[in-house]
């Protein structure tokens, strides 16, 4: 009997069997096994369900049972904590999903929820299995409605790791974040041939659905990396930021950086003249722990940087405008990536530290034509609806609407901090005083003093903090102390919020 149990082990081991297992080597991809491992603690996987097998006797299926039926599914720990995993294996009828398979995968996503414990989802698979029909359209039904139970209550990882279709793209789709691996991962509704046939567009699957298309353009994805190994770690790198739900609170590690640390170089951060970029994620690793930052969408929307970052051991989100990518501007694109990294933050209970510089949002047809309007009320919305900790710091310009939206005080901000280079104001001084000021364009002189009015009242903090706007106009050298001050003052936070189903927020 013993012997019986190892010969069905090794069976279910075999997948698809070893012709299929050197072709997804041959295409640089690990299988759904080796994947695990290298996911999860040495030894730490528990598997479950590995002899399930399918169903469908139609299209000779029941000549092709293989145990496991194309996914493998368990549990085990990232770092010590509890993780819930499924890892699509493409060697068993392309990975795709029957009645059985998205069986497994309710299991360990209901398990994932009653644990309150992250679940991690490893694709690498063609959809619904085609033989199944409806069976496995109604699996696909039953994983769907289970993502979005789940969602804001445990944190839901996608890494896309072969080409995947249908199903395999609109689960991911509802989940937290989205990886993929270069080169070797594609996502797609419909593939390249039913394109061609549908729209007699020709198209690879790389130009399609590829790890460039889907972090530049699309923005579906959060991040993409070169191979198997490295997307795997990157996970296990995120898990160390996340809590295991919405309830836990923010994971707290060991930290041998000093929250007093001052960072002289931070004085002259920002340049002298106000049109002059510099990279704010110089400040953003200079501030956290350790310079350790998690950059989520780091290759779209580059005008706005999000991301996980550590003070104090404990997790916080940071959201900071980029001068160096279009002088910092919030456009729709810029606006809907951090809108979405606000909402899992506040869902998380993961602190919020916004860096300010940003000239205002972008106008034009091109983007009021996109629905501007509706895309910046997220960000406006996500930061007003927030409970979390939101501490912001004016490094430069807070101009017009994106101040408010920028986590400004009157939207909710807890402590508002400006360096002395903070300029805060409707907009920058040419643009206001030749509207205020239109009857004097002709006289320069008028205009150049009008100007230098305003540059005076406006351009600085002061103003903002004689009204209580701004908590402390503070020396940027001691960012990191000031912040660790804050985010500890403003742990046990408590927010009241009159009760509703759910909020409106502008889709
Ligand atoms: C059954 C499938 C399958 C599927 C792939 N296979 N997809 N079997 N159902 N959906 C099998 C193939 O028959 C093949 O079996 C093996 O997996 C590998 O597939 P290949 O085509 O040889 O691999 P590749 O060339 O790399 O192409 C991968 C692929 C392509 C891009 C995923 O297979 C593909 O386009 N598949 C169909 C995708 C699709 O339209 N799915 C349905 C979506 S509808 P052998 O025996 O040769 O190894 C859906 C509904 C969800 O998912 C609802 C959404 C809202």
């Amino acid at each position: 009997m013993l012997d019986r149990l190892e010969e069905r082990r090794e069976q279910a081991r075999a997948g698809g069997g070893e012709k299929r297992v050197a072709a997804q080597h041959k295409r640089g991809k690990l299988t759904a096994r080796e994947r695990i491992e290298l996911l999860l603690d040495d030894g730490s996987f528990e598997e479950f369900d590995m002899f399930v097998q399918h169903q469908c006797a139609d299209f000779g299926m029941q000549d092709q049972k293989i145990p496991g039926d194309g996914v493998v599914t368990g549990w085990g720990t990232v770092n010590g904590r509890t993780v819930f995993v499924f890892s699509k294996d493409f060697t068993v009828f392309g990975g795709s999903l029957s009645e059985a398979h998205a069986r497994k995968i309710m299991k360990v996503q209901d398990m994932a929820l009653r644990m309150r414990a992250p679940i991690i989802g490893l694709f690498d698979a063609g959809g619904a299995r085609i033989q199944e029909g409806v069976a496995a359209l109604g699996g696909y039904g039953e994983v769907f409605k289970r993502n979005v139970v789940a969602s804001g209550v445990i944190p839901q990882i996608s890494v896309i790791m072969g080409p995947c279709a249908g199903g395999d793209v609109y689960s991911p789709a509802m989940t937290d974040f989205i990886f993929m691996v270069r080169d070797t991962s594609y996502m797609f509704v419909t593939g390249p041939d039913v394109v061609k046939t549908v729209t007699n567009e020709t198209v690879t699957a790389e130009e399609l659905g590829g790890a460039k298309v889907h972090t530049t353009k699309s923005s579906v994805a959060d991040g993409a990396y070169d191979n198997d190994l490295e997307a795997l770690l990157q996970v296990r790198r995120l898990i160390d930021f996340l809590p295991a739900n919405n309830l836990d609170g923010v994971p707290e590690w060991p930290s041998f950086d000093d929250p007093s640390r001052e960072d002289p170089s931070l004085d002259t951060l920002v340049p002298d003249n106000p049109n002059m970029p510099y990279d704010i994620k110089e400040l953003i690793t200079k501030v956290v722990d350790e310079g350790d930052f998690f950059e989520i969408q780091e290759s779209y929307a580059k005008n706005i940087v999000t991301g996980f970052a550590r003070v104090e051991g404990r997790t916080v989100g940071i959201v900071a405008n980029q001068p160096m990518v279009l002088a910092g501007v919030l456009d729709s694109d810029a606006s809907r990536k951090a809108a979405r990294f606000v909402r899992f933050c506040d869902a998380f209970s993961i602190p919020i530290i916004t860096f300010e510089d940003v000239p205002g949002f972008l106008p034009g047809t091109s983007q009021e034509y996109g629905g501007l309007i509706k895309h910046g009320a997220k960000l406006l919305f996500a930061y007003s609806e927030a409970t979390v900790p939101l501490v912001t710091v004016i490094t430069r310009k807070a101009f017009g609407g994106a101040y408010d939206v920028m986590a400004s005080k009157h939207v909710g901000g807890d402590v508002n901090y400006a360096w002395p280079s903070a300029q805060i104001a409707v907009m920058g001084a040419k643009g206001a005083v030749e509207i205020i000021f239109r009857a004097d364009l002709d006289n320069p002189e008028k205009i150049a003093a009008r100007t230098q009015e305003y540059e005076d009242r406006f351009m600085s903090p002061f103003v903002a903090a004689e009204k209580g706007y701004i908590d402390e106009v503070i020396m940027p050298r001691s960012t990191r102390r000031r912040l660790a001050r804050a985010l500890a003052m403003l742990r046990e936070k408590e927010t009241e919020r009159p009760w509703k189903k759910h909020d409106n927020l502008p889709l």
